[in-house]
């Protein structure tokens, strides 16, 4: 577009698009939606046919593309479940937090620190080759995708003042970490299995969801450079907002608020108005049905014309936030559950990035509409 000039000296073509509803960034192969039809897809497969499937399968497949065979996915598993302890300096981090430190402020301080415990991917401490190593990279993938869970397990427990139990390398992905959340200490203590199930299941669907908010902002900070532990620390940042990741508990917010049915119709009186905001609802890309939504919850309809006219669906949030309120966990701790599994996307659209030969460093223009040309007056000068 900057060739495309009207004059000799010209800047060339520019879109003004706030929120960028109108441009792509990237050339993606990740994931693929159709919000007009309600459709996601992972690496080309319906989010329908692998909601129930294997955690870890999964992830592999976000992050390389295929499934994976036996062999890859017990090595890709093993690899995850063993980097799921966390180094003592993050721990200690952590520990240093105030004890009502919101869990997403945990989760972001622990993913920063990771940064300096494995600086491998500093090009200024290793050098470039090390920058470039696929094995160093996977390693990376595999610390980030276990290390997460054990974070948020730490982000948990800061409120309730117990210790997180150390993980358990034999049990499945979600079912370990309720483990960590619950087992107290008891070695042998096995999660409710239909409770590891949902969550698995919950895990899957906000796996990945192309170029959102936070998506975006890791594959901005990536495009600098910088090491991925510091990339998903950004990223986690953008979605702990309530417009993204933030409204699952801002759902529940909303509804205490609320208190009674009785108060709906007030309620929404005030959305028509603009006052009040109703989360869990609209979404960017779905205006037709957030495929997630359905999944969690199968039916539902929406009678209302200034809903219908907007477009304005329950989103994933809607029913996220009441199905882990369901599973007993605190309305603060919601949007670390959407975290964990979003790192498999976040890794995904960073390895991507490395290997996509029109990567460049993220730099969007500006409208200046600022005071053109004025000179400096001394302070004594100026009144
Ligand atoms: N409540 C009330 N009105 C809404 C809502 C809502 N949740 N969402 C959109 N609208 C209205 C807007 O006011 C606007 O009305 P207008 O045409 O009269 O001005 C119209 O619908 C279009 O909305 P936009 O803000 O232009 O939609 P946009 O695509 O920019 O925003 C967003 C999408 C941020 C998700 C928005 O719908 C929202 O704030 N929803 C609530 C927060 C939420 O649930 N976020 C989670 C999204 S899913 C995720 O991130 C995982």
């Amino acid at each position: 577009l900057k060739k495309i000039t009207a004059g000799g000296d010209g800047v060339g073509l520019r879109t003004y698009d706030p929120g960028y509803t109108n441009t792509s960034a990237v050339i993606s192969r990740i994931s693929y939606i159709d919000g007009d039809r309600g459709i996601l897809r992972y690496r080309g497969f319906p989010i329908e046919e692998l909601a129930e499937q294997n955690y870890f399968e999964v992830a592999f497949l976000v992050l390389y593309g295929d499934l994976p065979s036996r062999p890859q996915l017990a090595l890709f598993t093993d690899a995850v479940m063993r980097h799921c302890a966390l180094p003592s300096s993050v721990e200690a981090v952590v520990a240093a937090l105030p004890h009502d430190t919101h869990p997403m402020a945990v989760l972001l301080t622990g993913l920063a620190a990771l940064s300096g415990a494995h600086p491998e991917q500093n090009p200024a401490l290793a050098g470039e080759g090390v920058y470039k190593s696929r094995a160093v990279q996977d390693k990376q993938i595999a610390r980030l995708v276990g290390k997460i869970s054990t974070l948020a397990a730490l982000a948990y427990h800061k409120s309730t003042g117990r210790v997180a139990t150390r993980p358990n390398q034999r049990l499945g992905f979600a079912e370990n970490f309720l483990f960590m959340l619950d087992a107290n200490g008891v070695p042998n203590y096995r999660p409710n299995p239909r409770l590891s199930r949902a969550l698995e299941i919950m895990f899957v669907l906000h796996m990945e969801h192309e170029m959102n908010c936070s998506t975006a902002a890791a594959r901005h900070l990536a495009s600098s450079g910088v090491d991925v532990y510091t990339a998903i620390a950004g990223a986690v940042g953008a979605l702990y907002g309530p417009l993204h990741g933030g409204a699952n508990e801002a759902v529940l917010r909303m509804l205490a608020r609320i208190g009674s049915a009785d108060n709906i119709p007030a309620f929404i009186e005030g959305v028509k108005a603009k006052r009040e905001k109703l989360f869990g609802f609209g979404h960017r890309v779905y205006k037709n049905f957030d495929p997630r939504a359905v999944i969690i919850r199968k039916d539902y309809a929406l009678a209302d014309e200034y809903f219908v006219s907007r477009k304005l669906y329950p989103n994933v949030d809607f029913y996220s936030g009441l199905v882990y309120r369901a599973m007993g966990f605190p309305p603060q701790f919601f949007t670390v559950l959407f975290a964990i599994p979003r790192v498999v996307g976040y890794c995904a659209h960073w390895r991507e990035s490395l290997v996509d030969p029109d990567t460049k460093i993220i730099r969007p223009q500006q409208d200046y509409r600022g005071v053109w040309l004025r000179h400096y007056e001394p302070l004594a000068a100026r009144a």
